[in-house]
């Protein structure tokens, strides 16, 4: 069938809108019209050629929502008409990694997915003859994908999907890093550097999990504020005398724990120096440069604190997914804040404009 769907063509230049061909969904793979989809800075970060795996022609974006259109053969668990939320960290239940609970990276399709293959190694993109590559097995600028089964979340059907899109990467990231990861106790202290959308997530998950005091961090007092509204119960602006002034907050101790989520290998270090004493865990959810490291002073963690890393929150797609889905449905999760701009697929560069001006949390793209 024809779509039409943002292409990488050339890194560093705008996403390029055009029609392509997509083929049917094959064994294991299920046909998704998009409804909506955010726009992440792992797609720009992509685009700009930053990222030395990052590979072009292809369609980016993976922060999907959308509707079941067709299932390949031996699909079970999705069937023509449902709602899904898209993975990039798919959930097979059968691998070394999905039965265990200690880790949500899930093992199947790893290699051929990095690649921006589908799982047998080939691609459902095309035009004239030549293969167009997906990108983290979603390739979500797009009116229509074909994904694998076990990279689709089913969600609730009454759930408006340009919210439900944010669960597919930096909301459930958050709240698994402060539910999943650090696993958060009730009455506890917590601080949170960064306000984005993962830092945003990390607040409301500490807040689920019953935490006393939750300090949020950021540059921006805009942002700040939105992190009041997710349950800070502190606001601090963030600069090289952080950790002193969180020391000072909490009885000169630090906090139970701490939560980075900025991307900054400097930020990192404040973060796991700030946990507490005896027992602050530091959980680090942000992404650094290539090449960077992370400077610890080892007396830090003989003194007790730990450091956990966390991708995707931990979060098991297809079993989480759906039940953060249902949360923010009951109103457990406010996740109205977070859409900043409604965009077309047409404007799906202005996405990423808007992304490095620092302009809201998330645009989010509506099709049809
Ligand atoms: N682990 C994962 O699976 C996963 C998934 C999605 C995103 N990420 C990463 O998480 C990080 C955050 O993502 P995001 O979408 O929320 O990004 P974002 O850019 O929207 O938010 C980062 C925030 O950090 C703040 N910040 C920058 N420097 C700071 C400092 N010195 N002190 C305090 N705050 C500071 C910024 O003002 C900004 O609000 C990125 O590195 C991203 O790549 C990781
Ligand atoms: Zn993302
Ligand atoms: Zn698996």
């Amino acid at each position: 069938m024809k779509i039409r769907a943002a292409v990488l063509e050339e890194f560093g230049a705008p996403l390029a809108v055009q029609e392509l061909e997509l083929t049917e969904p094959r064994a294991g793979e299920v046909l998704v019209r998009l409804v909506a989809c955010g726009v992440c800075h792992t797609d720009l970060y992509t685009a700009s050629g930053a990222d030395p795996s990052g590979y072009a022609p292809a369609v980016l974006g993976h922060e999907g929502a959308g509707v079941v259109e067709a299932v390949g053969e031996g699909v079970a668990s999705l069937a023509p008409g449902d709602h899904v939320v898209t993975l990039f960290s798919p959930q097979c239940r059968e691998c070394v990694h999905c039965v265990d609970e200690r880790t949500n990276l899930c093992l199947a399709i790893r290699a051929e997915q990095n690649l921006g293959h589908l799982p047998d190694g080939s691609t459902r993109l095309r035009r004239d003859g030549e293969e167009v590559r997906h990108f983290m097995g979603c390739s979500t600028f797009a009116e229509y994908t074909v994904m694998p089964e076990i990279a689709l979340a089913k969600v609730n059907p009454e759930a408006p999907l340009e919210h439900a899109c944010l669960f597919a990467c930096g909301l459930s990231t958050g709240l698994g890093a402060a539910i999943n990861t650090a696993k958060v106790s009730a009455g506890s202290t917590c601080v949170v550097f960064g306000a984005g959308m993962v830092g945003l997530g990390a607040v409301a998950g500490a807040r689920l999990q019953g935490a006393e005091r939750i300090v949020c961090v950021d540059l921006s007092e805009e942002r700040l504020q939105l992190a009041r509204g997710q349950g800070a119960t502190d606001l601090m602006l963030g600069g090289p005398d952080t950790v002193a002034a969180i020391l000072e907050t909490t009885g000169g101790f630090g906090a139970d724990y701490t939560f980075e989520a900025t991307g900054n290998v400097k930020v990192m270090a404040q973060a796991v120096e700030a946990a507490r004493m005896g027992w602050g865990l530091c959980t680090i959810a942000g992404v650094a440069g290539k090449g960077e490291t992370l400077d610890l002073i080892p007396r830090w963690l003989i003194t007790g604190r730990r450091v956990a890393g966390s991708s995707f929150g931990g979060v098991k797609g297809r079993d989480q997914v759906p039940e953060f889905v249902e949360m923010a449905m009951a109103g457990e999760i406010d996740v109205a804040p977070f859409v900043s701009h409604h965009l077309k697929l047409d404007e799906v560069n202005r996405g990423f404009e808007l992304m490095e001006a620092q302009d809201g949390i998330r645009s989010v793209i509506q099709f049809g």
